[in-house]
C-alpha cells in the first residue's frame, strides 16, 4: 500500500508551513535580507590587540602600533610625545583637546586615531613656525587671554579653524565659532578680543 502523502491533503503542518501561514516567514526573510547585506558590506574587524596606525600630524608621518580603541588625543600625547593638546573632560564637553582634521576642528578625546588615518591632522604642537608664534598664539599673548592656560591650546586651535574659514568674523561669529570650548578661569572676553585682533590668517 502506497504511503499516504499528508501534504497533499493539508494534513501536514510542519514548522515552516505553520510560520508561512502566519506570515512570520515573510517577515523573517524581510529582516534577514538587509542583515545579510550589512554583514557582507561591513568593514573587516580589527583588534582588539595592537594594529598598525599611520597618522599624518603637522605634516609629519607617524607610525604607531596601538589598539583600535585608542583616541587621537591619547595616541599623540602618550605615544608620539605631542603633549600640547590637553585632556580636560575626556568626553567631548570642554574643548581642551581640540585639533584640526582636514580643516575642521574636532575633539581629539572623542576621535579614534584609527579613524583619521589618511587625513591631515594639526595639533597645537605644530602651529608655531620655529621661534615665530602663529598669529593666533601671538594675539593670545598680546591680549593676555589666559590665566591657568589649560584651555588655551584648545581655544587656539578652534580659533585657527574659525579664522581659516572666515578671516573677518563678527563678534557673534567668534562666540559661535568658539562655543565648543570652555574656560574655567573665565577669560572669555579677552579670548574674543584676541581673536578679533588677528588679521590675515591663511588657510593652513
Ligand atoms: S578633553 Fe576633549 S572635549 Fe574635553
Ligand atoms: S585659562 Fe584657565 S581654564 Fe582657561
Amino acid at each position: 500500500m502506497a504511503k499516504k502523502d499528508e501534504s497533499s491533503d493539508g494534513l501536514r503542518l510542519n514548522r515552516r508551513n505553520f510560520l508561512r501561514t502566519t506570515g512570520v516567514v515573510g517577515l523573517a526573510e524581510t529582516i534577514a535580507a538587509p542583515v545579510e547585506l550589512a554583514a557582507q558590506s561591513a568593514p573587516a574587524a580589527v583588534g582588539p590587540g595592537d594594529v598598525p596606525v599611520r597618522l599624518n600630524v603637522n605634516g609629519r608621518q607617524i607610525d604607531l602600533m596601538i589598539e583600535p580603541r585608542v583616541t587621537l588625543l591619547d595616541a599623540l600625547r602618550t605615544r608620539a610625545n605631542l603633549t600640547g593638546s590637553k585632556r580636560g573632560c575626556d568626553r567631548g564637553a570642554c574643548g581642551a583637546c581640540t585639533m584640526i582634521v582636514d580643516g575642521r576642528s574636532v575633539y581629539s578625546c572623542s576621535t579614534l586615531a584609527i579613524e583619521v588615518q589618511g587625513k591631515q591632522i594639526r595639533s597645537v604642537d605644530g602651529l608655531a613656525g620655529g621661534d615665530r608664534l602663529h598669529p593666533v598664539q601671538q594675539a593670545f599673548c598680546d591680549k593676555d587671554a589666559l590665566m591657568c592656560g589649560f584651555c588655551t591650546p584648545g581655544f587656539i586651535m578652534a580659533s585657527v579653524a574659525l579664522l581659516e574659514k572666515n578671516p573677518n568674523p563678527t563678534p557673534e561669529q567668534i562666540k559661535k565659532g568658539l562655543d565648543g570650548n570652555i574656560c574655567r578661569c573665565g577669560t572669555f572676553s579677552r579670548i574674543f578680543e584676541a581673536v578679533s585682533s588677528v588679521k590675515g590668517v591663511q588657510r593652513g
